[in-house]
């Protein structure tokens, strides 16, 4: 057992950290950060006059999604909104940071992740930026950090105040991870929360947490107006992107694909769960649980890549925001409206756009064999969603059949 009594140690003072920091935040969120105790230097900042938080109640945006699900395309349709303060997946950050701990920590229950995941989004949403500090690695320096992870998806954290070379001029290009460090240097965590708090809006996109259940206290909080946008992409398309994205870790996924065996050790258990995860979340919002009433938008990927600025239009509507034409440009430059459908943007992590990769590329790319499994795994997914199941090759291959049936999905109300 590698667990000696220096990791106690460390995990005490971590954990009482971390509470410490959460009492701190809590308080300041009550009594405002420049009403609280003098010489706060944190936030000695926000105190300077000339500098203005946004005046309303903020509001809260969650685009919560599965991996491969269309989510990096979505989150950038919020993103380039001028009222919207984004923030690319924080929760990677937790994720590193327990997984990089001793074993024993490593088979950290779901509850405590998720309490870890909940207590960040909270911070976040309140625009405390610095509560990033406890996870992310290396350690910052003066509140100042050089491995946020994919920084450059964020329009306000490569731009003024947090950046002052930050022009307008990268808001129409895709995401590339390198050019926001390389021209705005390290990220300043004091001017990213004042940034955060001059916005009406916080959105932040993750896929890291598993159902709409697990955020009800997040949707409770008194301090919050969360809505949540629930992004869900038909599975055997998740599937063919994971295979193509992460070829490592999916190489028993390609040897099936290529020799139309199934290997003994491929892992089902993957797209199952994401499976499930994503029907108990639609099983719950059309219960229309009180605490998601107004807060629950489905959304499918394929319907936003066919349309995308309907889609937009009506994504904003439901977070209370009116279309930008600087959203509007992003979108005929990000898509294709040529083909049936859009493209996607199939970068791995923002890298390149390939604009002939199109939402049902995944069914020339996926043997039948394969698409069969996954639609008896996932036969109760497909039929809630609205995606049609194939038969026959013939069936897969023929792009002029549409596999997605017409569906509207409401806001729970
Ligand atoms: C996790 O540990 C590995 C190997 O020790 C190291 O290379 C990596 O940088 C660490 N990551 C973080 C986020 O600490
Ligand atoms: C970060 O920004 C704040 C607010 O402008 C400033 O007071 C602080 O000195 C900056 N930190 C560093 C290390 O430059
Ligand atoms: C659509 O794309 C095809 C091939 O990619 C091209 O030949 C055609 O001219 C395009 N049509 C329009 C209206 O842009
Ligand atoms: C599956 O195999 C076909 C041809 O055999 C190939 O075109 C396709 O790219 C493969 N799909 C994946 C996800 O690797
Ligand atoms: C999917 O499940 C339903 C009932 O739950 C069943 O009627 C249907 O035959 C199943 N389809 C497939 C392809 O297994
Ligand atoms: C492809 O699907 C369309 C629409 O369902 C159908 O009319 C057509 O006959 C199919 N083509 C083939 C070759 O099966």
């Amino acid at each position: 057992m590698e667990c000696s009594w220096k990791t106690v140690l460390l995990l005490v003072c971590a954990s009482l950290g971390v509470q410490y920091t959460a009492i701190r935040t809590l308080r300041d969120s009550l009594s405002g950060p420049c009403r609280g105790e003098a010489g706060y230097s944190r936030w000695a900042a926000l105190c300077d006059d000339s500098w203005m938080p946004f005046e309303f109640p903020q509001k809260h945006i969650l685009l919560f999604a599965t991996t491969r699900s269309g989510s990096s395309f979505t989150g950038q349709l919020l993103n380039h909104h001028p009222g919207v303060f984004y923030v690319f997946e924080p929760l990677y950050h937790v994720q590193q940071a327990f997984t990089n701990s001793s074993s024993w920590l490593r088979r950290l229950d779901r509850r405590t992740l998720l309490g870890a995941h909940r207590d960040l989004l909270l911070n976040l949403y309140t625009c405390d930026l610095h509560f990033m500090e406890n996870y992310i690695r290396p350690e910052t320096q003066d509140h100042i950090t050089s491995s946020l992870f994919r920084r450059s998806s964020s329009h306000a954290l490569c731009s003024p105040p947090v950046c002052l070379e930050g022009a307008d001029t990268a808001a129409f290009e895709p995401p590339d991870e390198t050019w926001c460090p390389k021209k705005c240097g390290p990220l300043n965590l004091t001017l990213a929360s004042m940034s955060c708090l001059s916005r009406g809006h916080v959105a932040i996109k993750t896929v890291r947490i598993p159902e709409v259940g697990d955020l009800r206290m997040l949707t409770e909080d008194p301090r919050l107006d969360l809505k949540i946008i629930h992004l869900v992409r038909d599975p055997r398309a998740i599937l063919t992107s994971r295979i193509m994205a992460f070829s490592d870790q999916f190489r028993a996924w390609k040897i099936w694909n290529a020799t139309g065996r199934q290997p003994r050790y491929v892992d089902l258990s993957q797209i199952t769960s994401t499976c499930n995860d994503m029907a108990a979340s639609v099983e719950t919002s059309l219960q229309r649980p009180a605490w998601l009433q107004g807060r629950y938008l489905l959304v499918r990927y394929e319907d936003l890549a066919h349309n995308p600025e309907a889609k937009a239009t009506e994504i904003y509507r439901f977070v209370g925001l009116e279309m930008e034409d600087r959203v509007r440009m992003w979108i005929v430059k990000n898509t294709n409206s040529n083909v049936s459908t859009s493209s996607e943007w199939n970068y791995k992590f923002s890298t390149t756009r390939d604009s002939k990769v199109t939402a049902e590329s995944w069914r020339l790319r996926l043997s039948f064999d394969i698409v069969r499994t996954v639609q008896s795994l996932c036969n109760d997914t497909l039929a809630l969603l609205g995606y049609r199941q194939v038969h026959s090759a013939a069936e897969l291959r023929n792009l002029s059949h549409s596999l997605v049936e017409h569906r509207i999905f409401q806001p729970v109300t």
